[in-house]
């Protein structure tokens, strides 16, 4: 059982992601997919977005002391009972219903957000006078670069595969701020 069932009838509407989560979310898309697959690597358009990302992230942290009741990390902070807890309720196959993050997915979006943060930092030292040209700090920012793209995939796909289970539309959820209750 999930301590962040609504007192609110099945089926009806719930607001679960406030505005700031759901404009940090999709920023976070553009920016990396701008990063990734449009802009030219390492131009300054890819540098200052990639600040903007870190940016977000550091206020994300803030949101997740400050903000709405689902984006604080009280309410979905992965802790190993959490965890073990949502593992074995998805061994038994009852996988219980978080109307926030589910333990696994909190697991996920704490090091995606570190990728983001690690992409700033590694980025910045590629434009340092002590580390301009060394080549390991180019393939750092390269292989977290990967390890991001990796990571996204797997993020939707069990979005996709969790909203199916559970039928919550999950992604609509991430635009409209609002899940079944
Ligand atoms: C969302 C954050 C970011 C993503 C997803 C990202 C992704 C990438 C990718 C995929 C490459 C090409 C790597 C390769 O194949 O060699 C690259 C190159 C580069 N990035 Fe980023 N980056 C991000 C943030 C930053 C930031 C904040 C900076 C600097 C302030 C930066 C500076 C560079 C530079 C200078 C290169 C060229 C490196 C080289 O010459 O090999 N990036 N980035
Ligand atoms: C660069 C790509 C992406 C990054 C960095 C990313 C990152 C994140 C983060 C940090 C969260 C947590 C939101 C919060 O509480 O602040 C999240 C949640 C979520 N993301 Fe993404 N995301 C990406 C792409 C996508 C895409 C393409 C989709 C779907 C089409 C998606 C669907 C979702 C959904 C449905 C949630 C909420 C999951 C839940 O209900 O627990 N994400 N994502």
């Amino acid at each position: 059982m999930s301590a962040s069932l609504p007192a609110t009838p099945s089926g009806q509407p719930v607001k679960v992601w406030d505005g700031f989560i759901r404009l940090f979310h999709w920023s976070m898309v553009a920016i990396v997919a701008l990063n990734l697959f449009i802009l030219e690597e390492g131009d300054v358009a890819h540098r200052w977005l990639g600040y903007v990302a870190a940016g977000g992230v550091l206020a994300r942290l803030v949101w997740g002391f400050v903000g709405s009741r689902y984006a604080r990390f009280s309410d979905w902070f992965p802790t190993p009972a959490r965890l073990r807890a949502h593992l074995s309720a998805l061994r038994r196959g009852e996988p219980e219903t978080h109307l926030g993050h589910n333990p696994l997915a909190g697991l996920m979006i704490l090091t995606l957000l570190s990728l983001l943060l690690a992409l700033a930092l590694s980025g910045w030292l590629m434009g340092t006078d002590a580390y301009f040209g060394v080549e390991w700090v180019e393939e750092l920012h390269e292989g977290l670069a990967n390890g991001l793209q990796g990571l996204v995939v797997l993020h939707v796909l069990a979005a996709v595969l969790m909203g199916r289970k559970l039928r919550q539309p999950l992604i609509q959820a991430m635009v409209t701020g609002y899940k079944k209750g």
